[in-house]
């Protein structure tokens, strides 16, 4: 009987495997597993076997049972499997195109910023930052604008409480280094500024400044000329002239405007420049003995200039942006092109 069984697993497993699909599967395990089925017939006969062959056969019998069964099983599985085409086709198609991953990228703004401080590194200027929200001693009365002095005015400032309001300018930062150090000093600070403008192709209520200051004995305004000369160089081309004219900033004594030559049409006059070739990038100046005064520093011994520029301007000239409020609106087909 127990080589009966072992004829009857190696016929089970081979018409097993030959089965092709599922209903030719059916019906061999019906044949061997059913009950009717050859095993089923096999356990019948055990009751002729003797008291010692009994439980080995038994034992047997039901191992084959086990395992036709699981044998059936994973058959029945991999027929499924072919059934849904899968092991037909390659797992995936190479020839397909891979998905894009685009690249991110600096802020032009951020990009200008990184290129003004590397200019000025390179002269030996330290980069400082100062705080976005300031009071009205540093943003205006210890740059010298007092209150009711018009160039207040000019500054319409977000007040968040009583003397303290979002800074106007980065000017304020030189107060606050020279508050801590002595000279000589040679700073930019850059960073963010507001003011109460109404929206437009050249103003927003947020916007960028650097602010230079360079004190130490003997420094005149030939020096801020030669300083400011090389930054245009090198941000515009050597080809770039420069203009300065006489100015009024409450903090500096002489002051000056700076311009360059219109880079889009090189000072012939064009729209960009308003037909004079010339465009204004910066207000700069020798230090007022009278802001010295507040730092107690010793106006007869030293000697400083400063100098302030908005950013989103030279960014706007170096890459031909016409409209600074394009710098806010996150418009990727913006963004990607710098
Ligand atoms: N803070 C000035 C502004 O916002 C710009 C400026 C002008 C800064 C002259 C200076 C300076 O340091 O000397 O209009």
């Amino acid at each position: 009987m127990r080589a009966r069984l072992e004829e009857v697993r190696e016929q089970a497993l081979e018409e097993l495997e030959k089965s092709k699909n599922i209903s030719q599967l059916e019906d061999v395990r019906n044949k061997f597993l059913g009950r009717k089925g050859i095993l089923a017939q096999q356990m019948k006969l055990l009751k002729t076997a003797s008291p010692e062959e009994k439980p080995v056969i038994g034992k047997a019998a039901n191992e084959l049972k086990a395992l036709l069964s699981s044998e059936f099983a994973r058959k029945l599985e991999g027929l499924k499997r072919s059934q849904r085409g899968e092991g037909k086709r390659p797992f995936f198609d190479v020839t397909l195109p891979g998905k894009k991953r685009t690249l991110g990228k600096l802020h032009p703004i951020t990009r200008t910023i990184q290129h003004i401080e590397e200019i000025f590194g390179e002269l030996g200027f330290k980069c400082v930052f100062g705080p976005e929200i300031e009071t009205e001693y540093y943003n205006f009365d210890a740059l010298s604008m007092i209150e009711n002095h018009p160039a207040r005015d000019e500054q319409d400032s977000f007040y968040i409480g009583k003397g303290i309001l979002l800074r106007t300018q980065t000017s304020p930062v030189q107060i606050r280094v020279m508050e801590k150090e002595k000279p000589p000093i040679r700073i930019i600070a850059t960073g963010k500024c507001f003011r109460r403008d109404a929206a437009d192709a050249s103003h927003t209520s947020m916007f960028h400044q650097v602010e230079g200051l360079l004190v130490d004995k003997r420094v005149t305004f030939g020096d801020l000329k030669g300083v400011l000369e090389v930054f245009v160089k090198r941000m515009f081309g050597s080809e770039v002239r420069m203009r300065f004219r006489p100015d009024f900033f409450p903090f500096t004594e002489p002051s000056a405007d700076a311009a360059i030559s219109c880079i889009m049409c090189g000072g012939e006059g064009c729209s960009s420049c308003g037909g004079s070739g010339w465009i204004e990038i910066l207000g700069a100046g020798m230090v007022d003995p009278e802001v010295f005064r507040k730092v107690n520093y010793d106006s007869e011994k030293y000697t400083g200039f400063a100098f302030g520029m908005g950013i989103e301007r030279i960014a706007m000239l170096k890459y031909g942006i016409n409209d600074i409020r394009l710098f806010l609106e996150n418009d990727i087909r913006f963004l990607s092109q710098f």
